[in-house]
């Protein structure tokens, strides 16, 4: 069977968390998490980094950041992952679903004015696949209306958007907060893993608090303060050195792992777009604004019955193709707290978007018999 994930091991993971097990300081906050908060802080020009156990946690430290609560409004695609949602209205806040654009699962930047009430306090745009929103529109409505802006950029890591000034900003680097997943589908990974950043002044000492169980210990364990203590909110986040030291091995790879992604998304493309495919009516597109960081390949079937017969289809050759996300506003959670508006494109992908297999590891070979079977 050809998986449809397969996480990637480098082979230092074990020598990492060997050397932190041995150094005696395996709870969170030490030489490995701050080892890779200081990398991603310089490689991807973030003001401050923190790892967390998940990107839900990342998510929920920026609803409790952005004191979020009960009567506020958050603006979240349909087209995404639970958590997005959630971390808000775990806060209290109320959701007001966004519909996709009709050209790729992301947020229509030119349908959110219309959503947004005195009461709307943030917009949380998705960078579905790492492919970047058009993050000007998004940041110019946050200016127009005080809004703050949450980059859920949990498949986004070395990914990067390009705006009208010319500069090319890595995503998650443009909103005030923003929020990546390690999970072993991502293309780094710790198992189970996140992180939070800070591109805004006023956030980031109460985010090192809100880290550590709402006390000011990072503070004490750099000798800001000689004693710690409940000084805020917060809960615990962080995760231990044993995680951090496994996503260390992999950041030591990431250029590597960058490039096989690429490789390989790039074979199915070329080999895709010129085939005649039936019941299949759209490639991933990458809008001149935004680069590719590989993190996965999808088509989009005509209808739910052609996706899935070649789900069917494909199982049978011996592949795993999957589908991605359920809408939100249609969830047996969220479907009596919605409005009622149809979000069209949403339904769209989510019946209709279906994934390639995307692994470190998948063969040219294993390529090309996907693609013949999908013909
Ligand atoms: C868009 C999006 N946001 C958030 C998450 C949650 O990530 P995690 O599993 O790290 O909590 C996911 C999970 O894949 C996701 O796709």
């Amino acid at each position: 069977m050809i998986p449809f994930n397969k996480p990637y091991l480098t082979g230092k993971e074990t020598l990492y968390i060997e050397d932190a097990v041995k150094s005696g300081k395996i709870s969170g906050n030490g030489k490995y998490t701050k080892l890779c908060q200081e990398y991603f802080q310089s490689r991807y020009n973030f003001k401050k980094c923190l790892l967390t156990t998940s990107c839900t946690d990342a998510l929920e430290m920026c609803a409790i950041l952005l004191n979020i609560a009960p009567g506020d409004e958050v603006i979240v695609p349909s087209y995404t992952f639970v958590s997005t949602a959630l971390a808000f209205v775990r806060q209290g806040a109320k959701i007001v679903f966004a519909d996709s654009r009709a050209d790729h699962p992301g947020i229509d930047e030119d349908k959110i004015e219309e959503l947004i009430t005195a009461k709307t306090k943030v917009i949380v745009p998705v960078h579905y696949a790492g492919v970047a929103c058009d993050m000007d529109k998004i940041m110019a409505l946050a200016n127009k209306y005080n809004l703050f802006v949450v980059e859920d950029a949990a498949q986004a890591i070395d990914s990067f958007y390009t705006g009208a000034d010319g500069i090319k900003r890595a995503l998650g680097s443009i909103g005030h907060l923003s929020a990546f997943s390690f999970h072993e589908t991502k293309n780094i990974i710790s198992g189970e893993g996140g992180m939070l950043c800070i591109n805004d002044d006023r956030f980031v000492k109460r985010s090192e608090i809100i880290w550590e169980k709402g006390t000011n210990r990072a503070e004490f364990f750099r000798g800001e303060v000689n004693k710690y203590g409940w000084v805020d909110t917060g809960s615990s986040f962080l995760p231990s050195e044993i995680i951090a030291a496994f996503l260390w091995a992999q950041i030591k790879n990431l250029d590597e792992i960058q490039k096989k992604r690429k490789e390989i998304w790039e074979r199915y493309y070329n080999l895709l777009r010129s085939a005649e495919l039936s019941g299949i009516v759209r490639l991933p597109e990458i809008p001149d604004y935004a680069t590719n960081n590989a993190h996965m390949f999808y088509l989009v079937c005509s209808t739910l019955g052609n996706r899935t017969d070649l789900i069917k289809k494909l199982k049978s050759e011996e592949i795993l193709l999957v589908f991605h996300y359920l809408a939100l506003h249609k969830s047996e959670f969220y479907i009596e707290k919605h409005d009622g508006r149809d979000l069209k494109n949403c339904d769209k992908f989510a019946d209709c978007l279906v994934r390639l297999p995307l692994f470190f590891e998948l063969s040219n070979n294993e390529i090309d018999k996907i693609v013949l079977n999908l013909n």
